[in-house]
């Protein structure tokens, strides 16, 4: 499909006029066609995380509007100091208990306070005698003693409530007052400093029974800050079962409906499926905390939700049915994901036997004859009853969330099996990665591996399915991001994943799905540190990755071009990128160590006393300081030793005896240890592999990867050794005695990559380029095969440094640009700018 050639170093231009040097050249050949690019490709990922639907997308406005907020997931479940603690259940992969903390928090009362004026008097509590609902049986008891000045039930929505002026808000509340009570109840909306935005009154049954009543409160001016009010006029105990806010006005009118802003963030993205529940909740904390998807249809009122595992309840208000008419709304494909009856293995791993599975199978089954069952049949009949006789377009389910093992192995294939028998047309995910893992099972359509890394991770693996085998099944990558070491989300993670985006659409032959995650977010609960849209209850933000997101989406062609580059690779590596630790180590070996200093990069000398035990952080093994030595005793593996007093990075140099006294190898010599422990860093091992080679190793969570070239290398015991490393930016060297032994390099890096493909519908050809460098990029273009017209349009996505982020202050800072460009030609040199994704539509003429 592509070929790409890399040079490191001058590349020369082959356009004599062109005032700048070429440092890439990309020929797109339009004499065959590539591979069909699926309109399935770009979809998203829902699940219910850092209040995405609740506070987010979901229009409700109050928060713990049934009052279930704080229900246990199970009477087993307890709290302990702000913690909700699960109970034991056995990890089927451990064979024993791992339960772990998750957040819960100290207020009874989520989103509801009880506002006393003066000297009145009254009290609130929650209860579950006499409920309305069985499934949500917890209302909140109101006793009013003495109102005096005034008494109101407050909610706060979800940090504020956003009204709008002149705007109606759907007021439904189910309340039992007693038949002694002879008064009403009054409704308020209040902005800031208390102003008063709406007022009502309820004439309220005072039966003695719950009652529904329903009302539109009319915003007289615009606020953030909203609250709203239950004001009681007289004394008397009031229950309420239920107490929920809409505005009228939810994205395409739908009555429990989406917060229209967010909705049309997520319709911006052209979502080819949407995925529901999830994500780690469709597992659940225990199985018992799983989403179960019957439990969030029907009336919203009588849901229960769920303790959400990312820390609060869910309502199940986006629910199963609201999901699919999402997916409607938007022109999305629906993906369900069932749970296997295996919890989260990440959390406590409990799992069902096999007999019990045949009952989640049976869920699942469910769900789908909800979603395009007959009428006639039992859950197709309910789908009508809801008001929705058609079938909705549910077209894959997804076996299970990032489970795995042979328990998962196993269930995938009774669930495959079961689910295929009665709808051959529905596409089955299996949770399997691109390892071997998907060989355990008989067959899957596609399989889910998940990426959420570091940009060097995506940068590096752009290519990362260009070969593998085609034929077996097809792959979704269905939950991916950069997340590490890039701010809230900053123009680095976004490019990188732009550059990872190429290798998708290039192979989309495979890779035929693909959706970021986590989608959304409510800035005031970060619980999942990157996020594709932040929002808060008035504004929503794309991150610079959502307009990667948008831009891939919106510009998708008919199918792949071949394409061939040469890259000239202006940047290496950096070799070391922080200032860290030094220390010793060894390895199934005995050695002594002395005479320890560092140079650092202001060329500073600074000498380590091994007489003083306050400078040295002993770790593994079996360490003795005597005469001004370190000596390691024990037959232990990656021991340690570390040197507290000074932190060095590139630029410096680390120079040291030592004397191997017994053992099978020779010694370790650790640097740049961002801790003094082994978490990351680098090493440098000398006599390694059974005292036959050195090399030099990366650190990361007590294990380490060889980067350098293993040289032959050898150490003798009982003969003291002169240590020598040099550390630069993008290198290092070892001296033995003043003799160089070994010279590690960083690798050129390649920041620029590319995608072609032509659009049958408009003649286009559509050219993606990512310059994830801080230099424009010269890149000369040919067009083989085709004439091109002059004219085509430039849609370009770049920042001025790659820390750059969007921010609910600044939300359009990065954003996409899109020009008409007229110096197009069969060969023409563009100029990509610095930290950019740019998409080129050249129409064929
Ligand atoms: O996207 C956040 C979480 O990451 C998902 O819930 C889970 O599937 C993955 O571990």
């Amino acid at each position: 499909m592509r070929k790409q050639l890399l040079f490191f170093g001058l590349f020369l231009s082959l356009l004599s006029c062109q005032t700048q040097d070429v440092d890439m050249t990309i020929d797109v050949d339009l004499t065959s066609k590539g591979n069909k690019v699926p309109s399935s490709l770009y979809g998203i990922f829902f699940e219910e995380i850092n209040h995405a639907g609740d506070g987010g997308l979901y229009g409700e406005l109050l928060m713990n509007r049934s009052f279930e907020e704080r229900v246990l997931p199970d009477k087993n479940y307890t709290v302990d100091n702000g913690d909700l603690l699960p109970p034991e259940v056995i990890n089927h992969l451990e064979g024993h208990p791992t339960r772990g903390r998750f957040k819960w928090g100290n207020d009874p009362y989520p989103g509801w306070s009880l506002l006393k004026k003066g000297e009145a008097e009254a009290s609130m509590e929650l209860t579950t005698n006499s409920p309305n609902y069985l499934t949500a049986p917890t209302s909140m008891l109101v006793k009013v003693k003495n109102p005096l000045d005034g008494v109101s039930l407050v909610n706060s929505g979800y940090w504020g409530i956003h009204l709008k002026k002149d705007e109606r808000y759907a007021l439904r509340m189910i309340a039992r007052t007693a038949n002694t009570y002879k008064g009403n109840l009054v409704v308020r909306l209040i902005g800031a400093n208390g102003k008063e935005l709406a007022k009502e009154t309820i004439t309220t049954n005072n039966d003695g029974k719950w009652n529904e009543y329903k009302l539109f409160l009319t915003a007289n001016d615009t606020t953030t800050v909203g609250k709203f009010c239950i004001d009681f006029p007289r004394e008397g105990n009031f229950s309420f079962d239920y107490v929920s806010l809409f505005p009228e006005k939810t994205f395409k009118g739908r009555k429990n409906g989406m917060r229209s802003d967010v909705a049309e963030m997520l319709q911006g993205l052209n979502p080819a499926f949407i995925r529901w529940p999830g994500g780690c909740v469709v597992e659940g904390i225990t199985l018992n905390n799983r989403i179960e998807w019957k439990q969030t249809i029907g009336d919203p009122a009588a849901r229960p939700g769920e303790y959400d595992t990312w820390g609060y309840r869910s309502t199940g208000g986006f629910g199963y049915k609201e999901f699919l008419d999402f997916c409607e709304d938007t022109g999305a494909k629906g993906m369900f994901v069932c749970n296997v009856g295996i919890a989260c293995q990440a959390r406590t791993g409990e799992a069902c036997s096999d007999k019990e599975a045949e009952l989640f199978i049976q869920d699942a089954l469910d769900a789908i004859e909800y979603a395009i069952g007959d009428v006639s049949t039992t859950w197709g009949a309910v789908r009508a009853k809801a008001g929705h006789p058609a079938p909705y377009p549910l077209s894959y389910v997804e076996i299970g969330n990032e489970n795995f093992g042979p328990v998962y192995d196993k269930r995938f294939d009774m669930f495959y099996s079961a689910i295929k028998a009665k709808y051959p047309q529905l596409k089955l995910i299996s949770n399997h990665g691109l390892g071997d893992g998907v060989k355990s099972v008989v067959k899957t359509d596609l399989i889910d591996p998940h990426w959420y890394v570091a940009p060097e991770y995506f940068f590096k693996n752009a290519t990362i399915f260009d070969n593998i085998e085609r034929g077996n099944y097809q792959i979704y990558v269905g939950e991916y991001a950069c997340n590490q070491g890039v701010g809230g989300g900053n123009m680095l993670a976004a490019l990188s994943e732009a550059a990872f985006i190429t290798g998708m659409e290039r192979n989309s032959d495979l890779v035929t799905m693909a959706s970021y995650a986590p989608l959304l977010e409510n800035v005031n609960d970060r619980g999942w540190p990157t996020n594709l849209i932040w929002m808060n209850n008035h504004q929503v933000m794309g991150r610079s990755s959502y307009y990667v997101q948008k831009m891939f989406a919106d510009n998708m062609p008919s199918y792949n071009l071949n394409t061939t580059a040469e890259i000239n690779l202006t940047e290496k590596e950096p070799f070391i990128s922080q200032e860290g630790y030094v220390g010793f180590g060894t390895w199934s070996t005995q050695t002594m160590f002395r005479d320890l200093k560092v140079t650092d990069s202001k060329g500073e000398v600074i000498v380590a006393d091994m007489n003083d035990a306050s400078q040295w952080i002993v770790g593994k093994g079996e360490w003795e300081s005597t005469d001004g030595a370190y000596t390691q005793l024990s037959n232990e593996n990656r021991t340690t030793l570390i040197w507290n007093k000074a932190k060095i990075g590139a630029g410096s140099t680390i120079e040291f005896q030592a004397q191997k006294l017994g053992g099978s190898e020779g010694f370790l010599v650790y640097f740049g240890l961002e801790n003094t422990d082994l978490g990351k860093g680098y090493m440098l091992n000398v006599g390694g592999w059974g005292n036959s080679v050195s090399a030099i190793e990366t650190i990361h969570d007590n294990s380490s990867t060889t980067i350098s070239e293993k040289v032959a290398d050898k150490i003798n015991e009982n003969q003291w050794y002169n240590i020598k490393i040099v550390v630069s930016e993008f290198g290092a060297e070892y001296f033995v005695d003043g003799d160089l032994i070994l010279t590690h390099e960083s690798e050129p890096l390649n920041r620029k990559f590319h995608v072609a493909g032509y659009d049958e519908d408009t003649n286009e050809i559509i050219i993606k380029v990512v310059n994830a460098t801080d230099k424009s990029s010269f890149t000369q273009i040919n067009i083989n095969g085709a004439e091109v017209e002059k004219e085509g349009a430039v849609i370009t996505l770049s920042a001025k440094s790659k820390e750059d982020e969007n921010s609910l202050e600044d939300p359009y800072k990065i954003m996409p640009v899109e020009i008409q460009y007229n110096k197009f030609a069969s060969s023409f040199v563009y100029e990509f700018k610095p930290n950019s994704l740019t998409i080129l539509r050249l129409k064929r003429k």
